[in-house]
C-alpha cells in the first residue's frame, strides 16, 4: 500500500465504480465530472445508475472519508499524483468511429492545472494511437511539460459485475512508455490486486490500446458466431441450444460468450466493433476487419428475425396486435438501454402498428425517456395483461422464475417467443404455451 492520491476523471458506469475501488483499497480518492447533477448525488452517496453493489460501498468509502467527489479540474490536479481518464468515447452520429469529445476536454481540462510532477492514465476504450496523441498534447500544454506522464491502462469490466470485475479483474494491462516510472506507479497503485496473483501484462501504449478493442471484438464474434449457426439451424430444423452446448464442452471453444439469442447491446460491444474499423480504415488495414463488418451485420439481423419470428406468431400483420415485451436493459442486472436490442425491436413492432406494452425490473425510468411512445406497465403481469404475445428480451432472474400458468391466466393469447433461449421451453409447453425461440425448432 503506498501513499498515491488518486483522482478520477468521469463518473459514469466505469468511473464511478473504479473510483469507489480504489477507495475501498484504501487510497484517498477525488472523482470528478463536468455533470453538476451526477457529483451532488454521488456526494449525497447516490449512484446515479443501477449497479449491484456499488451504493453500499460508495456510502461506505464517503463515510470513511477517503472518497468525495468535485466538479473542478483544477482541484483535481492540485489533489492527486494519479489522475485516471474515465470519461466515455461514444460513436459518432451517422459514422463508425469513435467521438474523441470527452476524452480530449478530459486532457485540456486538467493539463493547465498540472504543476507538480504527476501519471495521467487513460482508461476509457479510445482509438488505436490515441495515447500517443494526448501524451503529446500533455507535454506542449501542461505547466510541469516533461514531468507529467501519460500510461494506458484499459479496463474490462461488464456492467452488472462492475465491482468485482474492479477488484477481482482477469489481468492488469499496463501501456506505458519506455524510461518513465508509469509501470512502477501502476505496479504500487494496484498492489492488492496484484497481490491476489492477478496476471500483469506490460506492454507499450498502442498494444495497450488494441488490447481492449481486441477483446470487445473476440467477443463480439464468438456471439454473432452462434448466431450465425442459429441461422443455419432454423433452416434446417436443428437446436442451437444443443448445438451451443455441444460445443461448449470443447475447452479450446469454451461456452461463454456462446448464447444464442437476439444479440449483442449496450454502450460497448457495438460501438466498439464499428470503432474499431473505423481506425482500421484510417491505418489502410481495413481488410484484416472487413470480418467485423459482418459480425455486426449477424447481430443487426438477430433483431429483424425477432421481428419477423413476432409477426408470424400473431398472424401475419401488427395491427390491433397487443404485445408484451420483458425487458428494456441490454442486458441483466443493468438499467442500460445504449443500443438495446429489446428496445430497438419493441419500438420497431410499434411502428409496424402494434401496441407495446415494456417493462423492465431497473430500466423503466431510462426506456421511458428514450422511447415515450412505447407503453410501460409498472409489473410483467400488467404488461402481459390481454396481450396476443409476449416477447422475452431481456434475460431477467424475474423472467427465468416467472410462473406459466399464473401469466397464462392474464394474457389473450398463450404465445411467447424467447429471445434469450433462457426459459424451459418443455415447462412452458406442457403448461399450454406456444414456445418460440430463434434457432430452434
Ligand atoms: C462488455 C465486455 O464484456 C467488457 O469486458 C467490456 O469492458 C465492456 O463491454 P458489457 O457491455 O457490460 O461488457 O456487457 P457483456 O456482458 O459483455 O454483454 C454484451 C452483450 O452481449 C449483451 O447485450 C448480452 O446480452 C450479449 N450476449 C452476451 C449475448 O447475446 N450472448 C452471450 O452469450 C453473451
Amino acid at each position: 500500500m503506498t501513499t498515491h492520491r488518486l483522482t478520477v476523471i468521469g463518473t459514469g458506469y466505469l468511473g464511478a465504480t473504479h473510483a469507489v475501488c480504489m477507495a475501498e483499497l484504501g487510497y484517498d480518492v477525488l472523482g470528478m465530472d463536468v455533470d453538476v447533477d451526477k457529483i451532488k448525488r454521488l456526494n449525497a452517496g447516490e449512484i446515479p445508475f443501477f449497479e449491484p453493489g456499488l451504493e453500499p460501498l460508495l456510502q461506505k468509502q464517503l463515510d470513511s472519508g477517503r472518497l468525495r467527489f468535485t466538479t473542478s479540474f483544477e482541484e483535481v490536479a492540485e489533489f492527486g499524483d494519479v489522475h485516471f481518464i474515465c470519461v466515455g468515447t461514444p460513436q459518432k452520429i451517422g459514422e463508425y468511429a469513435a467521438d474523441m469529445t470527452f476524452v480530449d476536454a478530459a486532457i485540456d481540462g486538467i493539463a493547465p492545472f498540472l504543476t507538480h510532477p504527476c501519471l495521467v492514465v487513460g482508461k476509457s476504450t479510445v482509438p488505436v494511437r490515441t495515447a500517443e496523441r494526448l501524451a503529446a498534447r500533455l507535454l506542449e500544454t501542461s505547466p510541469a511539460g516533461a514531468d507529467v506522464e501519460l500510461a494506458w491502462n484499459p479496463e474490462f469490466l461488464r456492467e452488472g459485475f462492475a465491482v468485482r470485475d474492479t477488484l477481482e479483474p482477469d489481468r492488469l494491462v499496463f501501456g506505458v512508455s519506455p524510461g518513465g516510472s508509469a509501470e512502477q506507479v501502476l505496479c504500487d497503485v494496484y498492489e492488492p490486486i496484484i497481490a491476489k496473483g492477478t496476471p500483469v501484462v506490460v506492454a507499450d501504449l498502442q498494444t495497450s490500446e488494441l488490447v481492449k478493442v481486441a477483446a470487445n471484438a473476440f467477443l463480439a464474434t464468438k456471439i454473432s458466431f452462434i448466431n450465425a449457426m442459429a441461422e443455419v439451424c432454423e433452416a434446417v430444423g436443428a437446436d442451437v441450444t444443443a448445438l451451443s452446448k455441444a460445443l461448449s464442452y470443447d475447452d479450446r471453444i469454451g461456452g461463454k460468450f456462446l448464447g444464442p439469442g437476439l444479440g449483442f447491446g449496450g454502450g460497448c460491444l457495438p460501438k466498439d466493433i464499428r470503432a474499431f474499423m473505423a481506425r482500421a480504415g484510417e491505418l489502410g488495414v481495413d481488410q484484416a476487419l472487413s470480418f467485423l463488418r459482418e459480425i455486426d451485420a449477424i447481430n443487426i439481423r438477430r433483431r429483424v428475425r425477432m421481428v419477423d419470428m413476432a409477426r408470424e406468431q400473431v398472424g401475419g400483420t401488427f395491427t390491433n396486435r397487443r404485445i408484451a415485451v420483458f425487458g428494456a436493459a441490454f442486458k441483466p442486472n443493468s438499467d442500460d438501454i445504449r443500443d438495446s436490442p429489446a428496445l430497438d425491436v419493441a419500438d420497431i413492432i410499434r411502428r409496424q402498428g402494434a401496441t407495446v406494452t415494456v417493462y423492465d425490473p431497473e430500466a423503466m425510468g431510462n426506456a421511458r425517456r428514450k422511447f415515450p411512445e412505447l407503453r410501460f406497465a409498472d409489473t410483467a403481469f400488467q404488461a402481459a395483461t390481454g396481450a396476443d404475445l409476449v416477447l422475452h428480451l431481456t434475460e431477467w432472474q424475474e423472467f427465468r422464475e416467472m410462473d406459466p400458468d399464473a401469466l397464462r391466466a392474464v394474457v389473450r393469447v398463450p404465445h411467447i417467443v424467447d429471445g434469450r433461449n433462457i426459459l424451459d421451453a418443455e415447462d412452458w409447453r406442457a403448461k399450454g404455451w406456444t414456445y418460440r425461440a430463434l434457432g430452434r425448432p
